[in-house]
């Protein structure tokens, strides 16, 4: 079994996916070509954006942001540190100061409650994580925003792509939303790629502009910027992914419903599972639960031919890049319990009884260590 079967995928579009590659290997336009656009106007009607920017990567999506913000050195972004290092590792290469707000246990997202108190004169933006999929309480986000003289939200929703929170997409949801992808992703290309969305006519621009080397026009340097476009060949390889896209996203939803009814049935008060809040439909980028015993779990499991994975192992503030001295209990005690089981859309009923039978032994089994 695979933790993220990406061949059936390709299996089942092949004939597509193919063409689509092939035109661009026949049109010859690798950088900018004309999926570029095609893939852009797609996504910004699949979120209901005004505007979509593909980038090279998610790293790069949440780095251009804050570039089109002109976060300035000392300037401070309020994040969680129960996250992958791209969301604060933007914040620090411009010379900013990531400002750690912990999780709320349940969902593993940032703790809404604790975001006003973490809010100084040098606060530049709020920096939510969608993690697992599940986005955060954006209107209280925003709320929270808009009182504080309109700070900027910044969605990292290099996980959630494909989710909906109370009846709308993930990224069109704030200032900026931005995506990632990475193979592995809910939406992944074959190798790197990101996107950005806003409805914000001036960011939109300067996200443009700074995808490019700051370019306004064809060598004219307006302002500082990158080399961070995504290849057309990689345009045209999510193209022919979103061809089957809404069935993958109302099927990652049935899998997680059944992942939760499997697990209550078989390891009932054994392990947690995470919390998804009503209003919110999962897109499960990973399948995340909690448990006790987490190395002899996920050794048992392993020797089932289970592969599972850990996000996140160590919380950022504190690894060696990101160190502070605060403690952060809920992040902290979950990055000691996750666990992520195999999840894509191809998953089958019978891939999904067999994970959770030898999670049900693995569970067992760790018990009697
Ligand atoms: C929460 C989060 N933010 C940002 C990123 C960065 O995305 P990319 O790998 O496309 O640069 C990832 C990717 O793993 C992520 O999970």
């Amino acid at each position: 079994m695979e933790f993220i079967d990406l061949k059936s995928q390709y299996g089942a579009l092949r004939t597509s996916i193919n063409e689509r590659i092939q035109r661009v290997l026949d049109h010859g336009q690798y950088i900018m070509g004309p999926e570029v656009k095609e893939l852009e106007q797609a996504l910004a009607a699949f979120t209901g954006s005004r505007h979509c920017i593909t980038v090279s990567s998610g790293t790069e999506a949440l780095l251009i942001s804050l570039m089109a913000l002109d976060l300035k050195p000392g300037d401070e972004v309020i994040t969680t540190p129960f996250t992958f290092a791209a969301t604060a590792e933007v914040i620090v290469l411009l010379g900013g100061k990531p400002v750690f707000v912990d999780i709320e246990p349940g969902t593993c997202n940032i703790d809404v409650n604790l975001i006003e108190a973490a809010i100084t004169p040098r606060t530049r933006a709020i920096m939510p994580v969608s993690l697992y999929g599940q986005v955060s309480d954006m209107d209280e986000i925003n709320a929270i925003a808009a009182r504080h003289g309109n700070l900027p939200v910044i969605e990292d929703a290099a996980q959630s792509f494909g989710a909906s929170y109370k009846g709308q997409r993930s990224c069109s949801l704030s200032t900026f939303g931005c995506t990632s992808f990475f193979p592995s992703k809910p939406l992944g290309c074959y190798g790197d790629g990101g996107a950005i969305f806003t409805n914000d006519d001036a960011l939109a621009q300067a996200c443009r502009e700074i995808r490019i080397h700051g370019q306004s026009a064809r060598y004219t340097h307006t302002r500082l910027g990158v080399g961070g476009r995504m290849d057309t060949l990689q345009c045209a390889v999510v193209l022919g992914k979103l061809e089957r896209f809404d069935w993958e996203v109302a099927q990652r939803k049935l899998l997680g419903d059944e992942y939760r009814r499997l697990i209550e049935q078989t390891c009932s008060g054994q392990l947690e599972l995470l919390e998804v809040k009503p209003d919110r439909d999962c897109v499960w980028a990973q399948y995340t639960v909690k448990v006790p015993n987490r190395d002899a779990v996920q050794e048992a499991l392993k020797q089932a031919g289970v592969p599972t994975a850990v996000h996140y192992p160590r919380p950022l503030h504190q690894q060696p890049a990101y160190a502070t001295p605060q403690t952060f209990v809920h992040s902290e005690t979950m990055a000691g319990r996750v666990m992520s089981l195999p999840m894509s859309a191809d998953l089958t009923a019978q891939d999904q009884i067999e994970v959770v039978k030898a999670l049900a032994a693995s569970l067992k089994f760790s018990a009697q260590q």
